[in-house]
């Protein structure tokens, strides 16, 4: 009796609660489109943020009626009154922010980079700063390359309060946008949550230092051969995990400027190659690996998130290349699959 008194309690004020309104910066992006994906698909189709015209990857995710469901903003991070005006006509309450420029356009032009990557982020926050008593939270991607190489670390699970060592541009751009977070948080008191994926796989990723294997299964899938273009550890993040945390994220409503490194399947570029094969066998001999190991440690600890998050969703890599070529397959049948990215 108690039990259903507290629950009609707790409806009652479930109900009082406005639904979050969400501003997905990048949602045309991997990361992005996912996420939208997720949120449409819990009743609650968000504004989408992007520079791109182009929707390739947001069409292969959703369905025509879904895609009509959300709004669309066609906006520039690095242009404060872009999303400014985004977060004032949608009455936006919540911001996932993903728009960046990935590793090699960083390493191609390190000033855009800078623009699109540090200035963007700033700017997310400084429109919130104006804002702050109607935007609740912000989740922005930071990334696992803010680490060192594993050797830097030594033989141990490397926790988020272990000493950043970038080395790239794009890391140290993360690692920037760590630091502005946590100013926002001591000097305007604005909470948000960073999180550090590594290499997120699944349809969508067809660009970025890390999307080798994503490129590897579609190659597979249509009997090309494709070489990934590092060898060594790594990190393999299924993309509708990763959408799942940013969301759950969002929703925590935690204060503070906290920083999660994520977790998937840790393992070597050579082993995934086997499970790829073991999986699809017309990948046999098509796919293989050349190349350094990426210096970014991929060992990470993820129980901060797991003890603020409670279940972290974490599908297992052979369930997540299924899934991937499954859909591939599917888009092929179609004659929707975008396979340019395998030319690159
Ligand atoms: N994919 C990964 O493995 C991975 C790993 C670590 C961190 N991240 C981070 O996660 C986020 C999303 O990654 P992703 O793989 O989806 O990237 P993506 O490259 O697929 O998508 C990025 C999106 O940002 C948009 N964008 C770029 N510049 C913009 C601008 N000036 N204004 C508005 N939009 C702009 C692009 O049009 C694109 O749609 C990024 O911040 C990335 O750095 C990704």
């Amino acid at each position: 009796m108690q039990f259903g008194m507290v629950n009609s309690a707790s409806s009652a004020f479930e109900a009082a609660r406005p639904t979050p309104r969400f501003l997905v910066t990048g949602a045309k992006g991997c990361i992005g489109a996912w996420v939208v994906r997720n949120l449409v698909r819990r009743g609650n189709p968000p504004v989408i943020f992007d520079v791109d015209d182009s929707n390739h990857r947001l069409r292969a995710l959703l369905s025509p009626e879904e895609l009509q469901s959300v709004s669309f903003v066609r906006g520039d991070v690095t242009r404060l009154t872009d999303l400014e005006s985004a977060v004032d006509g949608h009455g936006i309450t919540h911001i996932v922010h993903l728009a960046a420029l990935q590793v090699p356009a960083c390493a191609a032009q390190p000033i855009m980079g800078a623009m699109v990557n540090v200035i963007g982020t700033l700017n997310v926050f400084e429109a919130v700063r104006r804002r702050r008593d109607l935007v609740k939270q912000i989740v922005y991607a930071s990334s696992a390359a803010v680490y060192g190489p594993e050797e830097f670390y030594g033989a141990r699970r490397v926790g988020e309060d272990a000493p950043p060592y970038p080395g790239t541009h794009y890391g140290v751009f993360k690692q920037c946008n760590e630091g502005n977070a946590r100013v926002y948080f001591a000097t305007e008191g604005i909470s948000s949550i960073g999180l550090r994926p590594w290499a997120v796989y699944g349809v969508g990723r067809d660009q970025g230092l890390t999307s080798g294997p994503t490129k590897a299964i579609k190659a597979a899938v249509l009997g090309r051969p494709y070489t990934i273009r590092f060898t060594g550890g790594l990190d393999l993040q299924y993309v509708r995990d990763t959408a799942e945390i940013f969301v759950r994220c969002a929703e925590l409503g935690l204060e503070g400027a906290r920083v999660y490194s994520l977790r998937g399947t840790v393992t070597q570029t050579s082993q995934f190659i086997e499970t790829l094969t073991r999986l699809l066998p017309q990948a046999r001999g098509l796919v293989r690996a050349e190349g350094q190991p990426l210096p970014i440690a991929y060992d990470l600890d993820d129980s901060a998130l797991v003890r603020d998050l409670g279940e972290v969703p974490r599908t297992p890599l052979e369930d997540g290349i299924r899934e991937t070529a499954d859909l591939f397959t599917r888009l092929h049948r179609e004659g929707r699959l975008d396979t340019r990215d395998l030319d690159t």
